[in-house]
């Protein structure tokens, strides 16, 4: 059953063009029409905690990600060895306005450089005097303070840089509750990057994102789990969803027997079904599941265990493997354990599924300032290392063709299809409005409701 834990907060969202006014239908210009998504542009991106990059991208002071969204352009510098020594600039040269970098890279000397002429800026922010040809400047326009680069918001949570353009938006971990107390005790903090992609979509950001934001498309869409298993998948696989009034949103089990029953998993099915289940999900994502938990599961294929206690089994076997290899899962705790495969949507473009002491995490955004239509989509596939042995800087493996089953695993290439036909049939004359489920799409349209608060401000 879906809770909404509002207080619903008083905005008066009327003179939001194609606003929500009942939460089970979501209008169809909301992801294509170009009013709607300017306001996006200038009412939600600069105003709202998101993330940059990876923490792992940034090892050595010096080192920056640029990271874009709406036609906005922030640099991410590490200023020092501390975790959280980070900082932010809007990529603009104070003087004419030149972007001072692109992509990823290494400030050396610990100074920014304006390709242009060559002014300069400290990583803090703060210029470097005398800026060349300074003498041909008026000294009102020198003033030191006003030639600070300009600073964003910087926060970082599981292993990630979040940044806020708004320099009157809450502290992260304000903005992040509740999620962090349910995901911090799995370590989510202390995955690596695995593999990270990214695809280009022909689709709304929103859209994309959406298509991985419920649970109960598996049965149809991704069909290789039921003919795996051999057995039904049902809609409510993850039926304990919980909307947060800002705008957040989860998924998670049910109480374990209720899947049993929908699923008329018998007991002495029960060993195969959860290893051909585990199976699917590695060859198909290489995420929540990879080859190392594979290979310990699969170890307990001809083991004597006694009916129903297989999936105890499994948690047993991972224990014992990961602690020999010196992989710190998180305590054992069955209220904490139970969020593995649970998902956690995080507003307004952020995803995380742990499973294992691993996860897949999604990030999407639009692609162009000027476009409603295309969107650009990360993921990362996350996992505990063993200590002292956390890889260093993730290696991007780019923007392989959505259309290429070779690049991408099996489960957001079939994703994929879907969303680009999406995109397509929102433009049918006729169809005014998607239609959510209360129980298992709520999340979605609890993002909605949420942005509608932003873009009324
Ligand atoms: S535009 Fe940057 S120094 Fe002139
Ligand atoms: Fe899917």
């Amino acid at each position: 059953m879906t809770q909404l834990l509002t207080p619903d907060q008083d905005v008066d969202t009327s003179g939001v063009p194609f606003a929500i006014t009942d939460r089970r239908f979501i209008p169809r210009e909301r992801y294509f029409d170009r009013e709607f998504f300017q306001l996006e542009n200038e009412k939600l991106w600069p105003h709202v905690w998101q993330v940059a990059c990876r923490l792992e991208e940034i090892p050595e002071v010096g080192d920056y990600v640029e990271y874009s969204v709406a036609g906005y352009s922030i640099l991410v510098v590490r200023t020092g060895k501390g975790k959280d020594e980070i900082k932010a600039f809007q990529n603009a040269c104070r003087h004419r306005a030149t972007q001072l970098a692109v992509g990823c890279g290494k400030f050396r000397g610990g100074q920014i450089v304006c390709p242009f002429h060559g002014w300069r800026w400290n990583i803090d922010g703060s210029p470097v005097f005398p800026l060349f040809g300074q003498e041909g400047f008026e000294e009102r326009t020198l003033d030191p303070q006003d030639l600070r680069l300009i600073e964003c918001k910087v926060g970082t949570w599981a292993n990630c840089v979040f940044i806020n353009m708004d320099p009157n938006a809450p502290p992260l971990m304000e903005a992040l509750d509740p999620v962090p107390s349910f995901l911090d005790p799995l370590n989510v903090g202390e995955m690596y990057v695995w593999w990270w992609k990214a695809a280009k979509l022909k689709a709304n950001w929103k859209m994309a994102m959406e298509a991985f934001m419920e649970g109960w498309h598996v049965m149809q869409t991704h069909p290789q789990f039921a003919a795996a298993t051999g057995m039904e998948i049902p809609a409510d696989l993850l039926s304990d969803c919980r909307s947060y009034h800002n705008g957040h949103a989860s998924q998670q089990q049910g109480q374990g027997s209720e899947v049993q029953e929908h699923t008329g998993l018998t007991e002495t099915s029960e060993a195969e079904s959860m290893l051909a289940f585990t199976r699917t999900v590695y060859e198909g994502l290489d995420a929540m599941v990879l080859a190392k938990d594979v290979q310990v599961f699969e170890g307990l294929r001809h083991k004597d265990i006694p009916p129903g206690q297989f999936s105890q089994k499994m948690i047993e076997a991972l224990y014992e493997w990961n602690r020999g290899a010196g992989i710190p899962l998180p305590d054992p705790d069955p209220e904490v354990l139970s969020r593995w495969s649970s998902q956690w949507f995080i507003f307004p473009n952020f995803m995380i599924h742990p499973a294992f002491g691993n996860a897949i995490v999604y990030r999407c955004r639009p692609d162009d300032p000027n476009d409603p239509e295309h969107c650009v989509f990360d993921f990362w596939s996350v996992t505990l290392y063993p200590k002292g042995q956390e890889p260093g800087k993730p290696v991007f493996g780019g923007y392989p063709s959505v259309y290429d089953d070779k690049e991408w695993p099996l489960i957001p290439f079939q994703d994929f299809s879907n969303i680009e036909s999406q995109q397509r049939g929102i433009h049918t004359p006729g169809f005014k409005a998607t239609r959510l489920s209360s129980k298992w799409e709520d999340g979605i349209s609890n993002m909605h409701v949420h942005l509608d608060r932003y873009l009324a401000r």
